[in-house]
């Protein structure tokens, strides 16, 4: 083992999970693998997508990690139980969509759910919704992902179809939106545009916050060095090019 620790996300959304880790963990090493070849994993049958996250989850394996972060709420509904059950020993962090908060911020309206079509459709997401999916509207976040991947997270592709998916509930009392998919925090802007008075709810924290309570918990926490982020992807240097200047918009 060294001191690496994998982040795993089927393109650049995780990203925004990695820049919040970054934050709180500044000494750490960590390692971005993004299959941005495949991406999107959401519109997958679920065997394909699990497939998928096993090869870009052995990336980070074959460098000997000592934590993984799932940085997709899609792989982890398809595959996180499978590679916890193989790895033990191995600290691994994955992320559901932020119901729960969400859930408890109404104030008598409802909350919208964006997520890939995999995650909604999951059992994982059906045990969340059986605790906390009272006033849960469901959206998949159809082509959102593929406007990301191709860096138009803030263009004018990026509004009109995030207009197209959420203005049918404009008109409703929402109180919470969830961004059920690490993608997303670079849709941010418009999506609160269109619901200026609702709360929007990500995991990127809580995730974060997870990972670093595990390392501590495990003794792997590595607090004397300068920390250090390597990047790679499926897709070669325009992907890692990409990732590099998201983690830069959020600074
Ligand atoms: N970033 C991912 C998630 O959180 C997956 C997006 C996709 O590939 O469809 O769900």
């Amino acid at each position: 083992m060294n001191d690496l620790i994998g982040f795993f996300d089927s393109g650049v959304g995780g990203i925004s999970v990695l820049h919040e880790a970054r934050r709180l963990m500044p000494n750490e090493h960590f390692l971005f693998y993004g299959d941005n070849l495949n991406a999107p994993y959401g519109p997958r049958p679920l065997e394909e997508i699990r497939r998928l996250s096993a090869a870009g989850i052995g990336r980070l394996l074959e460098r000997d990690v000592k934590a993984i972060v799932i940085a997709c709420n899609t792989a982890t509904s398809a595959y996180a139980e499978i590679v916890r059950a193989e790895h033990p020993e191995l600290p691994i962090v994955g992320m559901e969509p932020a119901l729960k908060p969400a859930h408890f911020a109404r104030h008598g309206g409802q909350v919208i759910v964006l997520a890939t079509e995999a995650t909604l459709r999951l059992a994982k997401f059906e045990r969340l919704m059986e605790r906390y999916g009272d006033d849960v509207i469901r959206v998949p976040g159809h082509g959102l992902v593929e406007l990301v991947e191709a860096g138009k997270s803030k263009s004018p592709e990026a509004e009109a179809a995030l207009e197209a998916l959420l203005s049918p509930y404009q008109d409703r009392q929402i109180d919470a939106v969830v961004l059920g998919c690490t993608h997303y925090p670079f849709l941010r802007g418009p999506i609160q545009r269109l619901f200026p008075k609702a709360e929007l709810f990500d995991g990127r924290e809580g995730t974060a916050l997870r990972l670093k309570d595990l390392l501590e918990r495990n003794a792997l926490r590595s607090d004397d060095s300068p920390g250090s982020v390597e990047y790679q992807s499926s897709a070669g240097e325009g992907a890692v090019a990409l990732m590099r200047r998201l983690m830069g918009e959020l600074d």
